[in-house]
Order: structure tokens, then C-alpha cells, then sequence
């Protein structure tokens, strides 16, 4: 069944207050629900009460304390008629966590119970109104036994709490804030917390707690500080404040995604959560910091102003990851976060909007909601509302934020009030940038520049791809940020923003004795893909002289996409290859050996476009000599640059452990020099590798070593990885890298050896962190999943297959990786196929992979 946008209704009857009475069970809890349900006066005044179920069966009914019988359910929805305008209405029933393989509703993880509600899980564990325009108080009670469920732990304040003669105790919780049913949270186990304070800028004394299995409280502490540092900031940035007395996160380790928001009881997946330098990389580290702060600004940007409806999920989430990524950009390189911002929007997002599940940041219509928590939603969600901040400023962004969060507070907001708020606040008119909302696809814009006299004119075309369901799109309003070099000087006189909302528009620049070089849409500030057929020249010139460190690193990336498409399509001679890569090799250098770099940016800067990407920018594409040229130019680039190589390397490796931004650009540039020397040079690359693992003190370079070894038939390869699972046996998310390093290698025996790790008594089916390790990893490695056997296609569509009964929303991830077919080369792109039709032969499919898999199909 079709969900769709403009069918919605506003719901008939609300539950202003909710109490929950919990009996807790690994394999048996019961759950008492009392709802005081309230006729809605905007409601169409239906006389049935809907309350949404989902695996669960009504074992006792009772309204206004009486048991009723003439109940009856539609489909898994429990219905009850109702008269007059306002009832008590008692449901109870029983579920089983330890049974819960889906990890929605309440679950059981490493030997304590959890739950996950967002989006439709509430109504795994009771019957209720389960959509997000219902907002109710809850209060809490839960029972249960001592020894294991030692830690109670409930949204809001604990109320009271105590001990029963039989060995078991209680404790009540109270949030006094009403919110919908997927902001509900309840956690019991065994578990120890890191506590700290925060004092509000109110006043208010906040407790905080990280809670994780006891063993686990050493590497919290990032966690802490980081979420002190999303309060302080939130306050300074947004002048948004914390609003209840207690914050409590909680690591579990089994969960589907990274983590959730529930008012007042974050629950992370533990790789978000645990954090020390002994275990987790520089990027573990930012990933801990970003994952907690987005969960933390979720507060407001979420909780206290909640979506209406579902497709209104860019509302929170859009505009959480800016927040998030503002948060992170401001605690570390600006210019360094925004490439890495960039670079995840057109490795996982372009990949959406081109392909058969593009949708727009606003959908229109699901069948299954999971499958819309997407890269298009989250990310170029982010980038919609980066793009009015840069047309507002961010001063007036800011009023117009204020005026959202001042409007709205309390309710369940649509798309279309944040634009408002923003339009009103911000002073900008929006009418035509709604369109960002509404149509899918990126925009292609097409660029050329023209020289007379002393003007340069600036001619830009914009075409929006059609997209499944849209033909025709309407142009959109694209801000541009620009510049344009003077060639003697390197410099310019002064960055403008132009905005492009015509199919096609012309700008004129005026001063210019020589024709300039252009820097265009800098800082990324549209999320479009620029179209412009410029000499290698005037890349270098800007790879070495663009002042917008975005910019610089765009022309870096242009300079060996340019080379690397013409090379893959068979357009290169001898000659022409060698030039191309001499003028590669020029910049490369440049970004080697300039001073004036810091290392965090250099290592930024030394990184090859992704076959993904490569392939992205090809109508059909053959990954297989994607993979070869471009580990062709790596090659080059090692044996051309080793001197400059060896030496950054030997420079970094002399640089002791430290968290500071210096010591960190230290380890990135050691290890991505290590790769280049590697593909240069095997055995020089193999022993260094080797020598920067045994004298590692930390994992981002253990990890970096065992990252170039992985990929080489050495016998250095072998030492490295059996070292490395034995020193890390029992640590689970150390045990993951293990398991993704070597999926994620361009070893020859890539697939045999995923193979094989799937038979590993370390791996296990139930943990989506496991799973995601080994094959998330080979299916974003274009040499085991792009194999021209068609094995890397079976792999993935046998996991899908087999992980879809135990895990359908964590196996219907994986089917966008073959729904790229109609991308790929006619021979692989049949395989692609196949395996997509086998998948859709399976007679019992969960609604997530089927959605995915026919919409893949077309
Ligand atoms: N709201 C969470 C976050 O982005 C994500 C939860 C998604 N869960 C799900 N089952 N789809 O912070
Ligand atoms: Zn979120």
C-alpha cells in the first residue's frame, strides 16, 4: 500500500496524557497501557478510536475501567468504538525482546532490554496512535528484577523509585514534555555511567550520564565532552537551551542506525558512543562528536518542535544535520569538515537523485517509511537550508531560526512552516526555492566564460534530470558563490553571489585586461554539478591558488576527473596521457611540499576522487576500467612523487600522539602518503606499513597500516591482520574494522576472502554493526562488488535474502547498490538485474526490501 502526502488527515482522536506500566522480560514483558484519549476538535469527529499495532495481540481491553469485548482489528490495528468526547482506555499486552531480531520496539542487546520507536516501533510494543502529530505526557513505571536490570531508565525525571519482597524493583519516570510515541524510550540492564554536570545558560543544573556495559566507561569520555560541548554550543549558536534536569545516553550494540533522539534519553550505537585513541581512529573520534551533538540538537530541532507527518522528515532531520555539521565545523577545520560534507553528499546523495529511488527531500509518497531515511533526506536536506542561510547571511538566518523555533514550539511542524519562518524571519522570499522541496534530482549547471575588451560574461544553463515521477522540473533558484582570478596576480577582487533562476542567465564582470580564471560554486554553496570544459591550466592555477579551500580541493578533483573520464573512455593517446598526468603530478606536488598548508588540509587535498563518483560522471559506466585507470594513476603518482612522499611520511611519523589539530594532520598525511607508496611501490609501501603498525600507539595509524597491507599479496598482509585480531579479540567495534578492512581491500582474492569471513565464528547475522562491517563494506568496494564474475552481485543479493526475515530494515539498505544498474555496463548491468529479480522471487518479502527492490527494477 501507497502512503501518500496529500492524503493526510489530521488524526480523530488525541492522547493528551499516557501511562505505561512495564513488567520486564528478556523473553517476556508485559505492558500495561492506560490512554486518555480526547476527541480531536479538528478531527473529522470519526467515532473509532485507531491505535496502530504491529506484531502484538490485545490480551485485555478495558475503557473507562470497564472490559469491553467489541474491539476488533484491522489488519495488525486494533479498532474501538467510542462515543462522547474523552475516555480512558486500558490495553495491555505481551512481547517478546529476546525474539525481537528487528531491533524496533522493544528489544533485547548483550543482556539489557532497549527500545526504538522512530519511526513506527511504538506500536511493536503497545497499541496507540503511532504517528508524530500525537503528542501526550507520559509517565512510566517499570518492574523488574534486580540482578538483571540493575539500572532503570525512562524519558524525563525519575519520580520514585523502590524495592518488592521478591527481589525485583521499580522505578517511575515522568516527562513533562508531550511528545509523539517515537520520542518514547525505556532502557534496563546492567550498566555504569560517566557523569557530569552542565549548567544551562539559565541556570539550570543538568545531570548528564553516559551509560555503557560495564568495561566500557574508559572510553566515554569523548562522549561527555562532546556532549557538554553541543550545550554550550547549541546556546552560543542558536540560543537554544536545555529543558529537563537530566540527560541520559545510553550505548547499546545492536542498533540499525547511529542513534536516536528520545526526549531526554538519547540511545546510541556503541560506535558513536565509546571512544579512546587506543581503539577508535581521528575519524571514530569525529564521528562520536558529530553523532552526539546531532542527537543532542535534535532537542529542539525535532523534539520540541516535532514533524507532522512523516514526509516532513527533512524538517528535523535536514536541519538537525546542518546543525550538526555548523556544530562540528566550529570545534574543528571549517574547510576541512565542509569537503568531507561534500564529499559524503556526492558519494551517497548524487547516487539517489541519479538513479531508479530518487526522491525529493520531501517525499510524496512510501510504502515504507525506513526507506526514506536517506542520504537525499538528511544530507541535501542540510544543503537546502545551507542554501538559505548563504542567500540570508548568517545574521538574518539566524532570525529567521529564532522565528521557527518561537512560532512553532510545541507542535508538529511542516516543511512549509520552517520555509515560512525563514522567509519571514530571514527576510527572503522563497516562493520559487520551495522548489527544492518538491522536485528530486541535481541540477546541472552548465558553465562558459567569455572575454571582450576588459568584461568577462558569465554564461550559465541549468537542466533538472528528469526523475521517476517527474518529467518536466521547473528551474530552481541556484546561489552560486563566485570569483574570478586575475592570472598575474593570483588574485581577486572580491567573491560575489550570483543566483541563477532562469533556465539560462548571464553575468558580467568588468575589469579584465586578460581573460580571468573562474572559481565557481564555492564553499559548494549549491548542491548541484557543475558543467564546465576547462583547460587543465586554469585547474592547476586554482589547485594552487584558490583562497575558498573548497574550491582549491574541487579543482584538484577536477583536474583528475577530467583525465580519468576521458582516460576511462578510451579518449587518451600516449601523448595525451602523458600530459594530463604531468600537469596531475604539477598540482600533486603543490599540495605535497606547500608550507602553507596545514596537514589536515594537505591530506584533505591528496585524495583521488571515488570510483563511485568517477562513475557518476559517465552516462554508462564500466567500473572495471574505472578501477584500473584510476589505480593506474595512483601508481603514477606514487613512483612520479616518491621522494615527496617518503618524506612527508617520515616527517609524520616522527610527530608524537596528540589530539591537537596538528598531531592529527600528522597521522592523515602519514597515512595517505603510506598509500601512494604503496601502489608506487609494493614492498617499500609493505614494510613501512608494516613498521608504522608495530611502533603504532594509537588505531589511526594501526588502522592505516593495516588499510595499505590489507590490499597487497605480501606476507607482511598476513602478520598485520592476525596481530590485529588477536590484540583487539572480544572488543566488538575493533573486531568490525577487522572484518571491513578486509572487505573493503583491493586484494586479488577480495571476494574469496568475504567468502570466508562469513563462515568466521566471529560473525553473526543478529548484529547490523557486523553485517555492515563485512558487507556494507564489499558492497561499496568496487572491486569485489563491481567483479566481472557477477560474484560481488550474488554475494549482496544472498545476504539481502537471507538478512530480510532476521533484518528487513537493515537488509533493504543494501538494495540500492544493485539498483544502479541501468548505470553500469550492459554485461554487468544484466547480472545486476538478475539479482535484483531473484530477490523478487522470494515469496515472503518485508515491505522495505520490496518497496526498494521493485522501484529498483522500474
Ligand atoms: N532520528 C534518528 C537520527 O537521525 C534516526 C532514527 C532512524 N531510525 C529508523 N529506524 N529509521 O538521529
Ligand atoms: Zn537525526
Amino acid at each position: 500500500p501507497v502512503i501518500r502526502r496529500e492524503d493526510y488527515l489530521p488524526p480523530a482522536w488525541l492522547v493528551p496524557e499516557i501511562a505505561l506500566d512495564f513488567t520486564l522480560g528478556l523473553t517476556a514483558t508485559r505492558v500495561v497501557s492506560k490512554l486518555h484519549v480526547a476527541r480531536n476538535p479538528d478531527g473529522n469527529g470519526a467515532s473509532t478510536l485507531r491505535l496502530n499495532g504491529d506484531q502484538i495481540t490485545p490480551l485485555a481491553v478495558r475503557v473507562d475501567g470497564a472490559a469491553v469485548s467489541d474491539w476488533r482489528l484491522d489488519g495488525a490495528d486494533l479498532l474501538i468504538e467510542l462515543s462522547g468526547d474523552a475516555h480512558i482506555v486500558e490495553v495491555e499486552t505481551q512481547v517478546n525482546p529476546a525474539a525481537n531480531s528487528q531491533l524496533m520496539g522493544l528489544y533485547a542487546s548483550n543482556g539489557m532490554l532497549c527500545t526504538q520507536c522512530e519511526a513506527e516501533g511504538f506500536r511493536r510494543i503497545t497499541f496507540f496512535p503511532d504517528r508524530p502529530d500525537v503528542l501526550s505526557t507520559y509517565s512510566v513505571r517499570m518492574t523488574g528484577d534486580k540482578t538483571t536490570f540493575p539500572i532503570l531508565l525512562a524519558n524525563g525525571n525519575c519520580t520514585a523509585q523502590g524495592e518488592n519482597a521478591d527481589g525485583s524493583h521499580w522505578a517511575e519516570w515522568h516527562d513533562p514534555w508531550p511528545k509523539p510515541s517515537y520520542l518514547f524510550a525505556l532502557v534496563a540492564g546492567e550498566l555504569v555511567s560517566n557523569h557530569s554536570t552542565f549548567t544551562t545558560m539559565s541556570g539550570r543544573k543538568v545531570d548528564l550520564n553516559i551509560w555503557v556495559r560495564p568495561g566500557d566507561e574508559d572510553r566515554t569520555q569523548h562522549a561527555m565532552d562532546s556532549l557538554i560541548a553541543s550545550m554550550k554550543w547549541d546556546e552560543e549558536t542558536f540560543g537554544r537551551e536545555y529543558d529537563l534536569d537530566l540527560f541520559n545516553v545510553v550505548a547499546v550494540s545492536d542498533f540499525n542506525m547511529g542513534a536516536m533522539e528520545n526526549k531526554g534519553l538519547n540511545v546510541f550505537n556503541t560506535r558513536y558512543v565509546l571512544a579512546d585513541p587506543e581503539t577508535a581512529t581521528d575519524g571514530d573520534f569525529d564521528a562520536v562528536e558529530g553523532v552526539i551533538g546531532h542527537e543532542y540538537f535534535h532537542n529542539w530541532s525535532g523534539n520540541r518542535i516535532t514533524c507532522r507527518d512523516w514526509f516532513q522528515l527533512s524538517l528535523k532531520e535536514g536541519f538537525t544535520v546542518l546543525r550538526d555539521q555548523l556544530f562540528s565545523a566550529d570545534m574543528g577545520s571549517e574547510a576541512v569538515k565542509r569537503i568531507e560534507d561534500v564529499r559524503i553528499l556526492r558519494a551517497a546523495q548524487f547516487p539517489e537523485d541519479s538513479g531508479p529511488l530518487a526522491h525529493p527531500i520531501r517525499p510524496d509518497s512510501y510504502q515504507e517509511i525506513n526507506n526514506f531515511y536517506t542520504a537525499t533526506v538528511y544530507n541535501k536536506g542540510a544543503e537546502v537550508i545551507r542554501m538559505m542561510r548563504t542567500m540570508a547571511g548568517p545574521e538574518q538566518f539566524r532570525k529567521g531560526t529564532d522565528l521557527y523555533f518561537d512560532r512553532h514550539d510545541g507542535e508538529a511542524a511542516t516543511c512549509e512552516d520552517f520555509v515560512k519562518a525563514i522567509e519571514d524571519g530571514a527576510g527572503l522570499d522563497l516562493k520559487q526555492f520551495r522548489l527544492w522541496y518538491s522536485q528530486a534530482g541535481t541540477p546541472q549547471v552548465s558553465v562558459s566564460l567569455s572575454h571582450e575588451g576588459s568584461t568577462a560574461t558569465l554564461k550559465l544553463t541549468q537542466k533538472v534530470p528528469a526523475t521517476p515521477g517527474q518529467p518536466d522540473k521547473q528551474p530552481m533558484p541556484i546561489p552560486l558563490r563566485v570569483a574570478l582570478f586575475d592570472r598575474d596576480t593570483g588574485a581577486h577582487a572580491g567573491e560575489k553571489l550570483v543566483v541563477l533562476d532562469k533556465p539560462s542567465d548571464t553575468f558580467t564582470f568588468d575589469g579584465f585586461a586578460k581573460p580571468p580564471v573562474l572559481s565557481i560554486n564555492r564553499g559548494f554553496s549549491a548542491p548541484v554539478s557543475i558543467d564546465f570544459d576547462r583547460e587543465a591550466e586554469d585547474l592547476v592555477f586554482l589547485a594552487a591558488n584558490d583562497d575558498d579551500p573548497f574550491a582549491r580541493y574541487e579543482a584538484m578533483q577536477n583536474l583528475v576527473v577530467q583525465h580519468l573520464v576521458t582516460a576511462v573512455s578510451g579518449g587518451l593517446s600516449d601523448e595525451t596521457r602523458a600530459a594530463g598526468r604531468a600537469a596531475i603530478g604539477k598540482a600533486f606536488t603543490a599540495i605535497l611540499t606547500d608550507p602553507a598548508l596545514d596537514d589536515l588540509m594537505r591530506g584533505e587535498l591528496m585524495i583521488l576522487p571515488a570510483e563511485g563518483y568517477l562513475a557518476e560522471q559517465m552516462l554508462i559506466a564500466d567500473p572495471g576500467a574505472i578501477h584500473t585507470e584510476r589505480e593506474a594513476l595512483k601508481a603514477w603518482l606514487g613512483r612520479e612523487c616518491a621522494d615527496d612522499l617518503t618524506a612527508l611520511h617520515d616527517r609524520a611519523v616522527a610527530v608524537p600522539y596528540s589530539r591537537d589539530a596538528a598531531a592529527r594532520g600528522a597521522r592523515k598525511i602519514k597515512n595517505q602518503a603510506l598509500v601512494y607508496i604503496a601502489a608506487g611501490n609494493a614492498q617499500e609501501g609493505a614494510r613501512r606499513a608494516l613498521d608504522q603498525y608495530r611502533a603504532a600507539d594509537n588505531m589511526t595509524d594501526r588502522q592505516g597500516a593495516v588499510l595499505v597491507l590489507a590490499s597487497l599479496d605480501v606476507p607482511e598482509r598476513e602478520e598485520a591482520l592476525a596481530d590485529f585480531r588477536s590484540r583487539y579479540e572480544g572488543n566488538a567495534l575493533v573486531i568490525d574494522k577487522w572484518f571491513s578492512l578486509q572487505a573493503g581491500s583491493f586484494h586479488p582474492e577480495v571476494l574469496a576472502n568475504i567468502r570466508k569471513l562469513a563462515e568466521h565464528p566471529d560473525f553473526t547475522m543478529t548484529n547490523p554493526n557486523r553485517v555492515r562491517a563485512l558487507y556494507m563494506a564489499a558492497a561499496v568496494n568496487p572491486k569485489a562488488f563491481h567483479d566481472a564474475s557477477g560474484d560481488g552481485y550474488r554475494l549482496i543479493g544472498d545476504l539481502i535474502r537471507r538478512l530480510d526475515p532476521i533484518n528487513p530494515q537493515t537488509a533493504a539498505r543494501f538494495v540500492p547498490s544493485l539498483g544502479r544498474w541501468r548505470r553500469i555496463e550492459p554485461v554487468r548491468a544484466a547480472m545486476m538485474r538478475e539479482e535484483l529479480e531473484r530477490i523478487a522471487a522470494e515469496p515472503s518479502l518485508s515491505r522495505d526490501v520490496r518497496e526498494q527492490v521493485s522501484k529498483s527494477l522500474g
